[in-house]
């Protein structure tokens, strides 16, 4: 706990009670996952998450788990053991080390071309460049790298948008299920297998590289690399629109932006994924009762799937402080709670590529904030993601001199 209690004038430089979050309405979008019980408090929120028992119940896990039990399941959906030998395999694509260097050139190398064509050409839509940044670096990482980037965001962007209930008319649910095979199959081989190709001739150093080592087959590659699209590439394409869109929105936080180190740029960002999280609620089912003295989360029972809301827990007064729904450049957060609260999760799944996705949106909207005469032309139509639980924010247009 920090600044709760300090005095209202001090701590909210907006007008009281105004609620920064423009994404708070489409959150009643709900997921995949009906009937969950609901945290509401922070510690609520993170007990379940840190619980033992809790298992993946997000991202249609418990769907695909069933379809696919004779295959590897992605990282997401790996629970225990089997989990950390992959966790702690994949680690060195994410220290601080590999992101803060050779991540880092692509990501500026990526946000200087992005930027230069949007001056040659003076009018883009902001998704548009953010899917192609954020596509192109977690590319890099996982190694999706044998084929034009452009088709391959356009490619991997059809699965992440839709409606995910199932039609009750059997006749729309075959011709779905079609077209999804359709799209699985496209993406595979136009992407993923020329991937696998050139990394058996020669190795890499990718998600992918490591994959084959460890005897993954193609379809078990393609899987994980779906995941990795879901959870990398959409969530940091519309995070950086939706920071783009605040601070275009809002002098006084652009400003702050600009006028910060990077270590302030970064806050900054984190307090705004903070009250706009892309994931809305992370889904869990419990194998065991949750102790009631767990972070005051009731009711809990064995088998029972939880919403982990993390609206509610990233704007809880008692971890955030007073105007929990403002962003505050330069506000305290203690550590215990971190600056982005639980938008990139917590426990065993928590985000591995947390850094990354910070990263690469400092160093592209830091060049973007600069342009001359940037304006935001028309804001973002706002809709709901039921897979992700999360917004989409699409024809985002900015202009510039
Ligand atoms: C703003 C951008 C991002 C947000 C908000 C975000 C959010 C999250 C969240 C909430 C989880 C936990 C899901 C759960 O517990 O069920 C997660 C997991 C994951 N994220 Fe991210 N993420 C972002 C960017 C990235 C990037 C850039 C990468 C990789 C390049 C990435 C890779 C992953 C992977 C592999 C997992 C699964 C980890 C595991 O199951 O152990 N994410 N992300």
């Amino acid at each position: 706990m920090t600044n709760q209690g300090s005095p209202q004038t001090a701590d909210c430089p907006f007008h009281e009670g105004e609620d920064h979050r423009k994404s708070a309405a489409a959150s009643v979008g709900g997921g995949t996952v009906k009937d969950a019980v609901q945290t509401y408090t922070f510690d609520a929120a993170r007990a379940v998450l840190r619980n033992q028992s809790a298992r993946q119940a997000g991202f249609m896990a418990e769907q695909v788990g069933k379809i696919g039990s004779a295959t590897r399941q992605p990282i997401l959906f790996l629970e225990g053991e089997a989990h950390r030998v992959q966790r702690s395999a994949t680690a060195r694509f994410f220290t601080p080390k590999i992101v803060t260097t050779r991540y880092r050139g692509l990501m500026i190398r990526l946000s200087d071309d992005l930027v230069r064509r949007f001056r040659a050409c003076k009018r883009v839509k902001l998704d548009d460049l953010s899917l192609e940044l954020a596509v192109a670096v977690a590319g890099d990482i996982v190694g999706l790298t044998d084929s034009d980037p452009q088709g391959l965001a356009a490619r991997l962007d059809v699965f992440f948008t839709g409606n995910f209930d199932p039609p009750k008319n059997f006749i729309k649910a075959f011709a779905r299920f079609l077209h999804q095979q359709y799209l699985v199959l496209r993406f595979y081989y136009k992407d993923v297998a020329p991937a696998i190709r050139s990394r058996r001739k020669q190795r890499k150093d990718d998600v992918i590289s490591h994959l084959i080592d460890q005897g993954y087959n193609g379809r078990e590659i393609l899987t994980e690399c779906l995941v990795y699209g879901a959870a990398g590439m959409a969530t940091t394409r519309e995070f950086i629109v939706m920071a783009a869109w605040h601070m275009l929105s809002n002098d006084a936080i652009r400003t702050a932006f600009l006028e910060g180190d990077e270590h302030e740029k970064v806050a900054i960002l984190e307090e705004i994924l903070r009250i706009e999280p892309v994931v809305g609620y992370i889904y869990r089912r419990l194998h065991e009762d949750l102790p009631t003295t767990e972070g005051g989360a009731q009711g809990v029972r064995k088998g029972d799937a939880v919403a982990v809301d993390v609206r509610a827990a990233n704007t809880d007064v008692a971890a955030f402080g007073t105007c929990p729904m403002q962003i505050q450049p330069g506000r305290k957060v203690s550590a215990k709670y971190g600056n982005a609260g639980l938008a990139f999760g917590d426990g065993e799944h928590r985000c591995p590529g947390a850094q990354v996705a910070l990263q690469e949106t400092c160093l592209f909207l830091e060049r973007l904030m600069q342009v001359p005469g940037l304006k935001l032309e028309r804001a973002p139509d706002l809709s709901w993601n039921q897979l992700v639980t999360g917004y989409e924010l699409r024809n985002c247009v900015i202009t510039c001199d």
